[in-house]
């Protein structure tokens, strides 16, 4: 049995979750792979706020740095979030060879160059099977079994808190200021909920989907971004009554000049797979050249299903480390693509 010790970098919603889920799961999970995953420590500002699960108070501190250095830490998960701390740390990691987990999509999409670049200098990996989809393992099925297409298409519903905005303000006939706050309340949605609402978490989503399908990481200026604000329940209504839906929709599309990557919201016929997909679940369909269209279900956010996308990465990543193998950057920071603008 080898045992690796994770540095657990920020202590709320996902971090809370994943020490839990490590609690419940971990005997199997050795079981099932030989690998022990320990909580060697966990860093956030705010100590004091009960989590709601079981702690041993000895692991914790706010000194995230340190721990990020500490040599008995052998995997960092960087579960802060946003683009400041969680960049530097992220940064700090990779440069002294540590493999990061991380569910930070913004950080992804905003700075992929970057990131992308000291990850092809590290001798780890980065895994972030948790920035998208939540618990739906879409990355795997991207750089897995759907490695051998030429991905022609993805679309799909990539923020649990819009979808579930929208389901609710249909089903309870309610105003999309109180369904928000519902969201709020039950987690799900960004500590700036505008990067839900407005679009710009999905469109984070698709940047990191398109860079894996394509290999390079896309820039996020010159997307058309598009969201749910300001949409009524009225116009949720009339759409019903011609037989759609309103779903917030983010399409990949592989032209022969570029990528075109747009967020809108979309009438989808009722009839249509996406149409049934209501409150916090995702869904997105990948159009490959040999197989055609296959498509991935599941909860998009939340405590547990992201959790359970960053111990599965941890396995991985732990994985990785005890057979002394670095994966090959999927994503070549020196490549670019080219971003069409978006068509209608
Ligand atoms: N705020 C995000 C969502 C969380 O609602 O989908 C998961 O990425």
């Amino acid at each position: 049995m080898k045992t690796v010790r994770v540095g657990i970098l920020g202590f709320g919603t996902v971090g809370a979750g994943v020490v839990e889920g490590l609690r419940r799961n971990g005997a199997r999970i050795a079981e099932r792979t030989g690998l022990n995953l320990e909580v060697g420590g966990i860093a956030d500002l705010d100590l004091e706020t009960d989590r709601g699960v079981e702690v041993d108070r000895a692991l914790l501190t706010a000194d995230a740095a340190s721990l990020v250095d500490d040599p008995g830490i052998d995997v960092v998960a960087e579960l802060i979030g946003g683009e400041g701390a969680a960049r530097e740390l992220t940064l700090r990691a990779l440069k002294a060879g540590k493999p990061v987990v991380t569910a930070n999509k913004a950080l992804l999409a905003e700075h992929g160059k970057e990131i992308f670049d000291a990850v092809e200098r590290a001798e780890a990996g980065l895994y972030f099977e948790a920035a998208v989809g939540g618990g739906i393992p879409i990355l795997r099925a991207l750089c897995g079994g759907l490695v051998g297409e030429r991905v022609e298409r993805m679309y799909g519903i990539l923020n649990g808190t819009c979808n579930y905005i929208l389901s609710r303000m249909e089903s309870d006939r309610l105003s999309f200021e109180h369904v928000l706050a519902e969201a709020q309340r039950a987690g799900y949605a960004e500590a700036e909920p505008g990067l839900d609402v407005d679009g710009f978490d999905t469109a984070h989503k698709a940047v990191i989907l398109a860079a894996l399908a394509y290999g390079a990481p896309l820039p996020m200026d010159g997307i058309r971004v598009r969201g749910i604000r300001g949409i009524a329940s009225g116009e949720i209504e009339y759409a019903a009554e011609l037989g759609y839906r309103i779903k917030l929709l983010a399409i990949v599309r592989q032209r022969e000049n570029g990528i075109e990557l747009r967020v809108e919201p979309a009438l989808v016929p009722r009839q249509h797979p996406l149409a049934s997909v209501g409150g916090v679940f995702n869904a997105v369909a990948v159009e490959g050249d040999l197989t055609g269209e296959t498509m991935y279900y599941g909860r998009g956010a939340g405590r547990y299903p992201t959790a359970s996308a960053v111990i599965g990465d941890l396995v991985q990543a732990a994985g990785d480390r005890a057979a002394g193998a670095a994966p090959r950057p999927r994503i070549s920071s020196s490549r670019s693509l080219d971003l069409l603008p978006a068509g209608d």
